[in-house]
């Protein structure tokens, strides 16, 4: 049995639910969440629409070990280990931080359980992601940090055609946060669709654009970057946005993270607060997962 082929093809369709909320209704907004959180129960989100062309490639070159890089938290790592070993490939992780081991974390306790080597290196050391590479992953399936690449892009893409199929009504915006832009850059490919990216980074509009813009062999110009909602930066959070997270949370039934897809959601809601959208507006955010961060 093809343990690759059967992984990917075994996934049904992520529903596309609609957000219930008077705030939303009163205001004319139909809000849509691409619910890609539920794709799997570990492979989640966008790391699984990354992953999947990326290992149909790692095994179709013969490649035994998938080789990658990461954060402490990383939603990558918990998904490679994960991926790897429900298809049969060896995983060894590159962490940054010399100073954590298997058992820092929940993140790190998971990926170590699911059989994935760890090595941990300095922050200097992990800047150099081809030098790591030699060193530790030679004869390996290389993934980038984030699994963002070309394959990951077109993985990306497909959300945009399923959600197409699902949604018999044009779509005004579609909204996705940002990290690496691999994501950004998969609905970008859709020309008819405006792309709204939330930034979980403190970054200007210019820089995302450009690392979106990587991922792509064409210009694109259906990308709007929302570069308000950063909360200070990666990882950082004040209460306003858990509150808004847990109020979310409680009013919908829809879990979010406060790194990534919590703070696409408030700035949703903030520009529908702000009077950007018109009413009779079509939105769709898409649930990128992410909720492996909460494992305590
Ligand atoms: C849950 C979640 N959402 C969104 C993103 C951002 O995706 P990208 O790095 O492709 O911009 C990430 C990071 O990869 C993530 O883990």
């Amino acid at each position: 049995m093809n343990l690759v082929a059967t992984f990917w093809e075994n996934t049904a369709q992520t529903p596309l639910q609609i957000v219930e909320d008077p705030f939303l209704v009163d205001r004319g907004i139909r809000l849509y969440i691409k619910r890609d959180d539920l794709i799997h129960a570990e492979v989640s989100g966008n790391k699984w629409r990354k992953l999947k062309y990326n290992l149909i490639e790692a095994e179709r070159l013969g490649f035994k070990t998938l080789f990658t890089f990461g954060g402490a938290y990383s939603n990558h790592i918990a998904a490679v280990a994960v991926a790897g070993k429900e298809m049969g490939f060896q995983t060894i992780g590159v962490i940054r931080g010399e100073e954590l081991s298997a058992d820092a974390n929940p993140t790190l306790r998971f990926a170590a359980a699911s059989g994935m080597e760890l090595i941990f290196v300095s922050r200097e050391a992990y800047r150099d992601k081809s030098g790591l590479a030699a060193m530790y992953g030679n004869g390996c399936y290389v993934l980038p940090e984030g699994g963002s690449n070309h394959l990951a892009v077109l993985g990306m893409s497909e959300v945009m055609l399923e959600i197409k199929q699902q949604l018999n009504a044009p779509i005004h915006y579609m909204c996705t946060a940002f990290g690496t832009g691999a994501t950004a850059a998969g609905l970008a490919t859709d020309a008819d669709t405006k792309v709204l990216v939330f930034p979980s980074l403190k970054l200007s509009s210019e820089v995302v654009k450009n690392m979106i813009g990587s991922y792509l062999s064409t210009n694109v110009s259906n990308l709007e970057i929302m570069s308000d909602y950063h909360f200070g930066g990666y990882g950082r959070t004040n209460d306003l946005l858990l509150d808004f997270v847990k109020s979310f949370e409680n009013q919908t039934g829809i879990p979010l993270e406060e790194v990534y897809t919590g703070k696409m959601m408030f700035g949703i809601y903030d520009l529908v607060k702000k009077g950007f959208f018109r009413r009779g507006d079509t939105l769709v955010g898409l649930h990128t997962g992410g909720l492996q961060g909460k494992r305590k």
